[in-house]
Formats: structure tokens, sequence, C-alpha cells
């Protein structure tokens, strides 16, 4: 059964011009995506989105990392999403990274760390509800309603 997971592709990421890469990865790993966009957070954003680590030691940088450029939110349909996800990025600390991972690739540190993905199936929908309406995470697939011969003789 597929389900679904969301992420963000950090300000260092976008910064950096890597979106398409990532996108590509993402892709290529065999992810749908049903959603897409950029936005801008402000530092309310983020304490609402990170309350969990609202007391952590690291919440401070992680609001001025996370508010420092736009960032690329979306929502992907995959067998086991969430974790199969959680894989293809690797560990939070870059140098734990493993290889060929999207972190070990494109973050910087702990907190530059390039993308976020969700960690269970209830905070996906949370997730991508904080920054999608449900008309716009499209389940709705590409076919065509003639044959394509016929969509292309003109
Ligand atoms: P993310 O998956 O977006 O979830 C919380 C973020 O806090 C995490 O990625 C890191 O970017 C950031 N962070 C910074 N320092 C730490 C730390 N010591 N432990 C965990 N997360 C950290």
């Amino acid at each position: 059964m597929t389900n679904r997971t969301f992420t963000i592709i950090k300000p260092n990421a976008v910064g950096q011009q890597h979106t398409g890469e990532i996108l590509t990865i993402i892709e290529k790993a065999g992810f749908r995506i049903l959603a897409l966009k950029m936005v801008c957070l402000s530092r309310s954003d983020v304490e609402k989105f990170y309350h969990i680590h609202k007391e952590r030691p690291f919440f401070r940088t992680l609001s001025l990392f996370m508010t420092a450029g736009p960032i690329v939110v979306a929502v992907l349909e995959k067998e086991n999403a969430v974790a199969d996800f959680r894989a293809l990025i690797g560990a939070t600390d870059p140098v734990k990274a493993a290889e060929h991972t999207i972190r070990k690739y494109f973050a910087e540190s702990k907190t530059r760390n390039a993308i976020h993905a969700s960690d269970s199936d209830e905070n996906a929908a949370w997730e991508a509800s904080f920054f999608f309406s449900d008309k716009e995470i499209i389940e709705t697939r590409y076919q065509l309603p003639i044959p394509a011969e016929e969509i292309d003789k003109d």
C-alpha cells in the first residue's frame, strides 16, 4: 500500500540552486510528487512547525536558519514512504549520513542539513496540512483521454 510523507528542501539547498537536483533524486527513487511549492517562513511559522523542538538548545539557530531564505515544501507518495524517504535523505548530522544520501551530497552541518523528512505517518499528515490544503494535494494521475496518436495528429 502506498502512503505519504512530507519534505522541506531547506534554505541552504534552495539558495545554492540544488532544488532541481534534489527533486530529480526524489523522483528517481520512485516518489510521486503530490504537492509542491516555494515559501518563506516567519519566526512564528518555525515556532509552530518545530514546536516539539522549541525548548531544545539548538532551536534558536534552527529558527534563524529556517527563516534565512525560501524553502521548497512537498508532499510525496510511495510504498513505505516515511521510512524509505528517511533512508534516502540520511542522518541529521551529515558527518553520519550514509554515502549517496541527499544529506551526504548537500548538507553542510546539523542545522544547515539541506532537507527535512517526516518521522511518522501521523506527523507526515500534520506537516503536509501545515503547508497545503486538501485541494492542493493532487492524487490525479496523467492519463490521456484519447489515444496519443490522436493528440499528436494536428
Ligand atoms: P529536521 O529533520 O528538520 O528536524 C529538526 C531539525 O533541527 C533537524 O532537522 C536539524 O536541522 C536541526 N538540528 C540542529 N541541531 C540539532 C541537534 N543537535 N539534534 C537534532 N536536530 C538538530
